[in-house]
């Protein structure tokens, strides 16, 4: 264990969760899934190598990861003994530890549950069907546009605490289903009063290119300029959004108008992301000039675009939750991308329409039975992947000194029970700037 020196250096960037978090040493883990490593998107055979650490421990001041090691180490530290009164020890019970997870694709703004359209599609109706008959994301949006903000601010939060509880610790959150000027701003602020509420992450994103709301029917490229001339330029002046994303899709936004969007974005100094290629063929090459962060969904992408996407430091974010709740019977091709030297990471696509989930290790799971993904592969791709796919891999997606103290406890002796355990509850605990809040499960960890 490298002790801090001198305890100020650690207070460099911590935001909101310095002043109250304290010291903790995590200390009886018997693997630590560590990731250690260079700070950039990891392919090929560099996704299972995890850097473990077996009958571990970790400190973490202020916020941050100051030394990781083994158990024995920290016991013998000189810095733990002397400060062993403002030191809170946290007995992870010989489980495993691991980054909390990095979520980086949610639609939490919704208010209800989409019960018809899920009925309809297990009597055979199919996900576009539904959408083309009135359902699907035109059924959200009387919903948030009739809630308060502060309605819908609980709804997200409510949604960010289910996802702690499971081990996640930085969520990206889309708006999407306002679809206006007043209910789209309305749905950011919403994900920003949650995000004060919650000690993880939030990295919020402007979808108000999720569909084409009714009353734009007959008039697409009015509802366009409203998104370029209007909610671009005000999420942007009120820092409301990090990223603009577009729903590229026939039945959604077609190429050209996505370029529109993306170029608005860029022009207002916000980044980019895209869903691409989940129900039909796209090429990526038409949006690179504006160089999305992460292609999201990506089941019908062409195989010619696998060379140059390899060459990028974009991430092909996966969301095989999706897939599965559509009852599919093809998921994304994770194995050619990754033999291709793509990045990957797999997030959740949590929203009411197409994956109802919030829990990231039930995605693990997923991709290990359904993408032939390794249980090492679908870490690497939730953690250090997910941070690259929305450019926070310097402080998170690895537990090393100096980034956030962002952890997942998990109460089970190898980290390939995370995914093995289909839909269980296993995560004891997740730590997020330095703040222990307990997961719900009956082996939650305590402090001693
Ligand atoms: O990523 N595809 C677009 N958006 C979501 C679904 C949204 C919905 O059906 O409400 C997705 O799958
Ligand atoms: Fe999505």
């Amino acid at each position: 264990m490298v002790s801090p020196a001198r305890e100020k250096s650690h207070g460099s960037a911590p935001g909101k969760r310095t002043a109250d978090s304290p010291s903790i040493l995590l200390t009886n883990i018997r693997q630590l899934i560590s990731l250690r490593g260079p700070v950039s998107p990891r392919r090929g055979r560099e996704l299972s190598e995890l850097g473990i650490i077996e009958d571990a421990a970790v400190l973490c001041v202020g916020g941050k990861i100051v030394s990781v090691g083994s158990r024995r180490e920290a016991q013998r530290d000189a810095w733990i003994q002397r400060n062993r009164h403002r030191i809170r020890t946290v007995d992870c019970r010989g489980g495993v530890v691991l980054p909390g997870f990095v979520d980086s694709h949610t639609h939490p703004v919704f208010t209800e549950a989409r019960l018809v359209d899920f009925e309809k599609r297990i009597s055979g109706a199919s996900y576009e069907g539904i959408a083309e008959a009135g359902g699907g994301i035109r059924s959200s949006l009387n919903g948030v546009r009739e809630s308060s903000r502060k309605e819908l601010s609980d709804h997200v939060l409510s949604a960010l605490r289910r996802m702690s509880a499971s081990g996640t610790t930085t969520v990206e959150a889309k708006s999407g289903y306002g679809l206006s000027m007043e209910s789209e701003i309305k749905s950011l602020e919403a994900i920003r009063d949650a995000a004060r509420q919650w000690p993880g992450t939030v990295v919020p994103t402007l979808l108000g290119a999720h569909v084409i709301p009714p009353e734009f029917r007959d008039r697409r490229e009015d509802y366009v300029a409203l998104i370029c001339e209007k909610m671009i330029p005000e999420a942007a002046r009120r820092k409301l959004a990090e990223y603009v994303d577009v729903f590229c899709e026939r039945g959604a936004f077609a190429v050209q108008e996505t370029q529109g969007i993306l170029a608005s974005a860029k022009h207002h100094g916000l980044a980019t992301r895209v869903h691409i290629c989940q129900l039909s063929e796209a090429r990526l090459g038409d949006l690179a000039q504006f160089q999305p962060h992460s292609y999201d969904h990506m089941d019908f992408v062409t195989e010619v675009d696998l060379a140059d996407l390899a060459k990028m430091n974009a991430v092909a974010t996966l969301l095989p939750a999706a897939n599965y709740f559509l009852g599919l019977q093809k998921y994304p091709p994770a194995r050619n991308l990754i033999d291709a030297g793509v990045a990957v990471a797999l997030a959740t696509d949590y929203n009411p329409g197409s994956s109802p989930t919030t829990n990231m290790p039930f995605v693990l799971s997923i991709a290990c039975t359904h993408m032939k993904m390794s249980p090492a592969e679908v870490i690497t791709a939730t953690t250090c992947n997910g941070a690259c796919a929305l450019r926070l891999q310097n402080r998170k997606g690895s537990i090393e000194p100096g980034k956030d103290a962002d952890l997942a406890v998990f109460a089970v002796r190898d980290y390939r029970e995370i995914a093995y355990w289909v839909a269980a509850d296993l995560c004891s605990g997740t730590i997020a700037g330095g703040q222990l809040f307990s997961a719900a499960s009956s082996t939650s960890i305590q402090f001693e």
